[in-house]
């Protein structure tokens, strides 16, 4: 039977690589190009040397941005208020292409190296039950005859040199990252004590706030119905720089956002599966995006709109963040949050420095903001007695408590 592994070149997928070929079954590798910084060429060596049959290497960050990412800012996507959600967004578009893999080559199983206690086995797991009914899921570490006989990393190592799997001679770092074009997350091992500080010089994407840049950026973003379109970018030279493909733009703005040390947090999270877990997380590009994309909708949407899509957003982070990117809800919110944004199109004016991103200025055609009708200076055809009325009416239930809690003491 074959199997698709999504594999990864390190060190846990290998020893699943070895350990599946020696309960015979046929096995393909299957690697996504989501931006992760990545020696593709050397893990497609060492998974053949190990016994693929083959493996597939998919560029997949164009898909990543345009149908995940940038659709995660329209929608205001933030877990627990804080998290952009660079690892749960991935795991959908990674699932889509190792589903198409699967049933281009006729294979039975699909298999990962996701641990037991985590998000991602849960979202692998969702996305391809969603995509391929008929498609089976082989998770090792949650098999009693894997995970007894590995039990932990020296287990791995000592199976690797027996069965010649190379092992990286460079320490791996005490912590587990995961990294894309939008993020690069850090947790477990030394992070797992959420009182201790994390060890300097942990951070790839963003400089220390010591090390960024002297002098602020200012940048223009300009959205369309709430996705970001285009960015004009300082260029050094008179003319600024504008940019319009979306991986250019994600890009250029990790770039500039790390220069200024933009996107970094430290946090505790939820787990889906109730535990409570720390992560670093940095999201350069993604937070420049959502500020202003926040901007920009309180500028142009309407105020009742505007909570009730608060709402939505949250249930729909909580249904990305747990894996139910491909559900019967997640497809109702999303056209709801998208029809929300038919007004949100215009320019915001940001500034990154030390850090911050913040707002200079907004423009848009499509706003609801009435200078006249909020002028100091003019009437703008608002009735100032009306106020008074309007307070009066406030006031009754006030009023009423106050003769409540007056009696009460
Ligand atoms: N806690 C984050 C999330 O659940 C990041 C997970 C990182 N995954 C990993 N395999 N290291 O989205
Ligand atoms: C893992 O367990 O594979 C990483 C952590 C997570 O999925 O939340």
């Amino acid at each position: 039977d074959l199997i698709i592994l999504a594999y990864s070149g390190g060190l846990d997928t290998s020893c699943i690589l070895k350990w599946l070929l020696q309960r015979n079954y046929d096995v393909v590798c299957y690697m996504a190009d989501i931006g992760q910084n990545e020696d593709f060429e050397k893990a497609c060596q060492k998974a053949k040397l190990i016994g693929a049959k083959d493996v597939i290497v998919e560029d997949l960050r164009k898909e990543f941005v345009t149908n995940y990412m940038l659709p995660a800012i329209q929608m205001g996507l933030v877990y627990e208020s804080r998290y952009y959600l660079g690892t749960s967004l991935a795991r959908p578009c990674i699932s889509v292409s190792i589903v198409n893999a699967a049933k281009r080559l006729g294979a039975k199983y699909i298999s990962h190296g996701a641990t037991g206690k985590g998000n991602d086995q849960v979202r692998f797991e969702l996305s391809v039950y969603s995509l391929w009914p008929e498609g089976k899921v082989i998770a090792p570490w949650r098999l009693p005859e894997f995970f007894n006989r590995f039990q932990g990393r020296s287990d791995l190592i000592e199976y690797a040199k027996k069965e010649n799997i190379p092992v990286a001679a460079t320490p791996k770092a005490p912590w587990s990252t995961d990294e894309n074009i939008m993020h690069i997350s850090y947790e477990s091992g030394v992070l797992e004590d959420p009182s201790a500080i994390p060890p300097t010089g942990i951070y790839k994407m963003t400089r220390d706030l010591q090390q960024a840049e002297q002098y602020p950026s200012v940048i223009d973003i300009t959205f369309e119905k709430g996705l970001p379109v285009s960015a004009q970018i300082p260029s050094g030279q008179e003319k600024a720089l504008i940019i319009t493909d979306p991986l250019v733009l994600v890009e250029t703005l990790n770039k500039l956002g790390g220069q200024h040390g933009v996107g970094r947090i430290d946090i505790v999270e939820n787990r889906f599966l109730g535990l409570k877990s720390r992560g670093l997380y940095e999201t350069p590009a993604g937070t420049i995006l959502h500020v202003a994309h926040l901007d920009l909708e309180a500028y142009a949407l309407d105020k009742e709109v505007l909570r009730i899509k608060k709402y939505l957003q949250d249930k729909m982070s909580d249904f990305v963040y747990n894996g139910f990117w491909f559900s019967p809800e997640a497809f109702y919110t999303r056209k709801c949050l998208e029809i929300s944004q038919e007004s949100v199109s215009g320019t915001v004016t940001v500034q990154i420095f030390q850090g911050n991103v913040s707002i200079l200025a907004r423009k848009s055609e499509t706003s609801l903001y009435n200078k006249d009708l909020v002028s100091m200076d003019i009437a703008g055809g608002f009735s100032p007695e009306d106020s008074t009325g309007f307070i009066n009416i406030n006031a009754v239930r006030l009023k009423e408590y106050a003769r409540f809690t007056s009696a009460a003491k």
